[in-house]
């Protein structure tokens, strides 16, 4: 039998060690797309501080919601390994344990508008699930539809860009206001200002990019922002290198990357997404549908 110098075997073992790590980590990030992770969201009102500050999971009142919204984003359907049908049975159950008000997309259809087709017609089957349920469809668009025009009925959803929808809570009897802001694509950003709306409603926006909620004025009235974008990093790697190379956007440097936080009296969920960007390639940020409970 070889002997071996020890320096020699240390350096085997480690380098096969790191070679099974890149191995398990490659291939399961081929894996991480196809598992979609249906979230539950609860929603409080935020505190005024400036800070961001991540809202517990726990902790949500015991009396009902006041809306329970089904959230989902990022579809990149061309790049997608979730299947409609397992979004619309994500929806039908969440519909069965207790109504939703509505179902709300969060922008991306496809990775390119110009290859919308594959992503209307994933949309097409989730409108005609909600119809079938009697549960209302909305959306708003994302910077990967800059050049598609939203009020296209082949859309599928109710475009609530600059439009108010009404609800009345179910906790409180209040006014409910959804709406949603327009992304104008990464080039020449514009911050598209949050429609008006009456102080003694809750006001809840749904908007692609979390960023937004750096360009609200004093006087903007957002009580809850509904959002997606990072797709948590979509590939996660140490030190958040995935967006300090790959991404210009400010929330992640400030560690608001995904979940539940609060900001300046706006509560502000960030969604992981659906679908993929560029590579059909998820690490630790597995595709994401929500259940989103707020309580006002
Ligand atoms: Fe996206």
């Amino acid at each position: 039998m070889i002997k071996l110098p020890t320096g020699l075997l240390v350096l085997i073992i480690v380098l096969s060690v790191l070679l099974a790590a890149v191995i398990f980590f490659s291939v399961w990030a081929f894996i991480e797309p196809h598992v979609l992770k249906v979230t539950n969201i609860k929603m409080r009102p935020a505190g005024k501080s400036s800070e961001f500050k991540k809202q517990s999971p726990t902790g949500a009142p015991s009396a009902a919601p006041g809306i329970r919204l089904f959230f989902f984003s990022d579809l990149h359907a061309d790049i997608c390994l979730i299947k409609p049908e397992r979004l619309i049975s994500a929806i039908r159950e969440a519909h069965a344990s207790s109504p939703l008000d509505a179902v709300v997309f969060g922008g991306d259809i496809c990775n390119n508008y110009r290859v919308n087709e594959k992503g209307l017609s994933y949309l097409k089957k989730i409108s005609d699930a909600c119809t079938g349920l009697g549960i209302p469809f909305y959306g708003v668009t994302g910077n990967h539809d800059f050049g598609f025009d939203p009020s296209d009925s082949r859309a599928f959803f109710g475009c609530i860009e600059n439009k108010q929808i009404s609800f009345t809570s179910h906790s409180t009897g209040k006014t409910v206001i959804l709406s949603g802001l327009d992304d104008s694509g990464r080039k020449d950003r514009i911050w598209y200002k949050v429609p008006e709306t009456p102080a003694d409603c809750v006001s809840v926006v749904a908007v692609h990019n979390p960023d937004s909620i750096l360009h609200f004025s004093e006087n903007d009235h957002v009580d809850f922002m509904l959002s997606g974008h990072f797709h948590a990093g979509q590939i996660k790697m140490p030190f958040k290198l995935e967006f300090l190379l790959l991404r210009a956007d400010n929330l992640p440097k400030m560690n608001v990357i995904e979940g539940v936080f609060e900001h300046n009296g706006t509560t502000l969920f960030i969604s992981r997404g659906v679908g993929c960007n560029k590579l059909p390639l998820r690490f630790g940020a597995l595709p994401e549908v929500s259940v989103v409970e707020i309580f006002a």
